[in-house]
């Protein structure tokens, strides 16, 4: 609901029954009294802020009134030039010189559902309400007037907002920088990010906001792995289950920018939006230039709390329509067993180890195409490596499909190698460094998706292959950044995404993962075109528990592909075991990437088993609701949840001598409620014991023989498996687990784990029965 009230109409508020906004227009410019729990429109007086006198050697905005001294105001939007010495949101200039910002109100404007753009952005869809604040600078009389239009949609889990400058003057506007929302919340907060790079994205970073501002900006044309767009602001004291946070992001894949900052008088300003780096965007007269749109939301239940409303914004308002609260299939993609090497045998054989597996979907990653044998070449070309698949890519797609399984492919649609035939035709369709000098990354340049003959090129090559092979998924890579910034990198991403939405736009039904060298892309902008995208190239489960969880706070489950790949793992050659892999792999879009003609008879039946598990518990674990539960002990553990059960990963890192110990406690489970509990039934590996194994043989085993390495090849020991049932009162409190291995045996109750152990607990609620909920 909006209501506008007051008695000179000059406040709104904005309220549904998780969140409220209230706004008042003050010396015609927009104030921002409260964003957070639902408060009601009787509430507007006290929340406004008495009228204060001068701050010392503050400038007035009206000379008559004391009070109006911006710099201290709880702001919804400003600019520096008027009184507010703080950072501003927006920067203008004509012919080179810089003009004041200084918009004053004009009208509220209040619709149903959103505004939609015209540009290529995209933008949240589904239920809301929106409310348009207009305001205009005049520019001296004959030249006309600008506009803005802040806009403010509220979702059932989310409030949106995004603005337009609309140039309605005779001359050109230049725009240096434009946030796409900016507000001023009462008192302290530490601010989270979510930072890495390559092969380490989104481990998270925790800044007081102080004085001085902190920011979170990318400068890598893209969203980047160095810098999530998406970040909270809590307040000191919040744990995962408690405390008030605030989570934010951007409905944008390219350079982005937030602050936060604390005034003298206990306000702390945010504000996000494009980079204003390099900055510069001509608006002509009659054109308009629109933001990308800013997504916050708010919890008092803590952390959790905060990303699950963020889960099902994502969920609902962000991923498209077509995948919206629809299963994923398992995934089988070749990239980590074969790389460059492989022909349509190899790849035949593969997926049909893979469908005996239980894998849904096979995906040919990098490789197909033209001259690429490796990084070097081929990049950019569509003709199809006949080499390796004699029968084309429809050949092979109809032997997939024959198996029962779906059918995706790998592109690299935005790059060209400079060997391959594309580049030799059109040098000058890639980018180029200004001065001269071309910066190849990863042996690559960058296509200009500025250029309509780019974007034609990419649309037709891959909209043209995605038919004629009947392509069920595709995987959309992008590994490099940019040479571009500013409003060029900007330009680039209006274009990738206007090319996105010729491809998918048509064709809903292809699930679109992007990628780039693995998280370098992990955003809302892009969530919008494909319903999931690729968490990382590191594949390593312990390296994986910290990427999922750090993208776990702003990213539900559903949207973050995850995979079991080999061990030793190629990104840090630790050796954890399979049922970790697994284990993490279930908290995502699980898939296989690893070489199945390698796997042992033992991992096979393992790994069968597995995916069994994920696809009875699936649309829990990729839709169900998420907390990062507190365990006290170090191990890090996940809870999905949805009204018939619920899922709990429990990961160690590393182990340590004596353990003490554990117990699993839960969150939001009904008090008077029965439950049962219990672990998912898991195997050890023979070689795991080492030499250990002579002391409870019966003859003397030389650990290193045949005859232990044919053992671990066909059995493993099962390890203690836990099961019973208790009120969801004694879940909430604690229940203690098996003891784990101590070095004075093993048996039943004792879980013999080591170093990256992890288990599985399924909970089920008893009345009314239930049993699996879907395959
Ligand atoms: C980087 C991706 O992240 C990998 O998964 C794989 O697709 C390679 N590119 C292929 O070149």
């Amino acid at each position: 609901m909006i209501i506008v009230t007051g008695e000179s109409k000059n406040y709104c508020l904005l309220k549904n029954s998780s969140l409220s906004c209230l706004l008042r227009i003050n010396n015609d410019q927009p104030e921002l009294l409260h964003f957070g729990r639902p408060v009601s429109e009787t509430d507007a007086s006290a929340l406004t802020y008495p009228p204060a006198v001068g701050w010392g050697e503050s400038t007035l905005y009206n000379a008559e009134d004391a009070s109006s001294c911006l710099d201290v105001a709880p702001l919804a939007w400003s600019a520096l030039g008027a009184g507010d010495y703080r950072e501003g949101a927006i920067e203008l200039s004509i012919d080179g010189r810089q003009i004041s910002p200084d918009f004053k109100f004009t009208r509220f404007e209040i619709m149903d559902g959103v505004q939609k753009m015209n540009s290529t952005l995209p933008q949240a869809k589904g239920s809301c309400e929106t409310l348009a604040v207009h305001m205009t600078r005049s520019l001296p009389e004959t030249e006309g007037e600008l506009e803005l239009v802040l806009y403010f949609s509220l979702f059932e889990t989310a409030l949106t907002r995004r603005c337009e400058l609309r140039n309605n003057s005779k001359r050109t506007v230049c725009v240096n920088k434009i946030m796409s929302s900016m507000l001023d919340l009462k008192g302290s907060f530490i601010m989270a990010t979510f930072n890495g790079g390559w092969i380490a994205e989104a481990h998270r970073e925790d800044i007081p906001v102080g004085m001085t501002a902190v920011v979170n900006t990318s400068t890598t044309g893209f969203s980047s792995n160095r810098h999530n767009p998406g970040y909270m602001l809590y307040r000191p004291g919040t744990c995962e289950s408690s405390g008030e946070v605030y989570g934010f992001n951007l409905i944008y894949s390219g350079n982005h920018y937030a602050s936060s900052q604390k005034s003298l008088q206990g306000l702390t300003r945010t504000m996000q939006g494009i980079s204003p780096a390099g900055f510069a965007m001509p608006v002509a007269s009659g054109e308009c230039f629109e933001t990308p749109e800013a997504v916050m939301t708010w919890s008092e239940k803590g952390f959790n709390g905060m990303s699950r409303m963020m889960h099902r914004f994502v969920n609902e308002h962000i991923i498209p329509r077509h995948w919206q609260n629809k299963k994923r299939p398992v995934v089988y993609n070749d990239w980590e067993g074969c790389m460059f090497s492989f022909d349509e045998r190899k790849l035949l054989s593969l997926a049909s180890k893979a469908k005996k597996l239980g894998c849904e979907l096979f995906v040919l990653d990098d490789g197909w195409f033209g001259a690429r044998n490796s990084e070097r070449a081929g990049l950019g070309d569509y003709t199809v490596n006949r080499k390796k698949l004699p029968g084309g890519l429809e050949g092979l797609s109809a032997k997939i499909k024959a198996m029962d399984m779906q059918f995706g492919l790998w592109f690299e649609p935005e790059c060209v190698n400079p060997d391959s035939d594309l580049y030799r035709a059109h040098p000058d369709w890639a980018i180029h460094g200004d001065s001269g000098t071309d910066y190849l990354g990863r042996n690559q340049l960058m296509l200009d998706l500025r250029k309509s003959e780019v974007r034609d090129y990419i649309t037709e090559n891959v909209s043209r292959i995605a038919d004629s092979a009947k392509l069920d998924y595709i995987k959309w890579d992008m590994n490099r950044h940019s040479t571009l910034s500013g409003t060029e990198a900007h330009r680039y991403i209006l274009g990738l995404y206007e090319v996105l939405q010729s491809i998918f736009g048509t064709r809903p039904g292809i699930l679109l993962e992007s990628c780039s060298s693995g998280g370098n892309r992990f955003d809302l902008g892009m969530l919008c075109f494909g319903a999931q995208a690729w968490a990382s190239d590191n594949t390593d489960p312990v390296e994986r528990l910290d990427i999922q969880q750090g993208l776990s706070y702003l990213y539900p489950q559903s949207a973050m592909g995850a995979h079991v790949s080999e061990s030793p793992h190629s990104q840090t050659l630790r050796q954890p075991p399979l049922t970790t892999r697994e284990n993490v792999s279930f908290f995502g879009d699980f898939g296989l990437e690893l070489d199945l003609d390698h796997l042992v008879s033992v991992e096979e039946k393992e790994i069968k088993e597995a995916i069994k598990f994920y696809k009875k518990h699936r649309m829990t674990l990729q839709f169900g609701a998420f907390s990062r539960l507190e365990a006290y002990d170090g191990s890090i553990r996940w809870q999905v949840k949805n009204e018939k059960e619920a899922i709990i990963g429990l990961f160690h890192k590393l182990i340590n001598a004596a353990p003490g110990y554990e117990w699993l406690r839960t969150e939001g489970f009904e008090s008077e409620t029965q439950y049962t509990v219990s672990s998912r039934p898991q195997g050890l590996r023979v070689k795991s014991f080492g030499g250990l194994v002579k002391h409870v043989a019966p003859v003397n085993i030389n650990p290193n023989g045949l005859l232990i390495r044919r053992a671990d090849m066909i059995y493993s020991m099962p390890d203690a498996q836990q099961s019973f049932e208790c009120s969801g009162a004694a879940l909430n409190a604690g229940i203690p687990l098996h003891q784990l291995y101590a070095g004075t045996g093993t048996g039943e109750s004792i879980r013999t784990q080591g170093d990256f152990g992890s288990n599985i607990y399924v909970i089920t609620k008893k009345e009314p029965a239930s049993g699996a909920n879907d395959n």
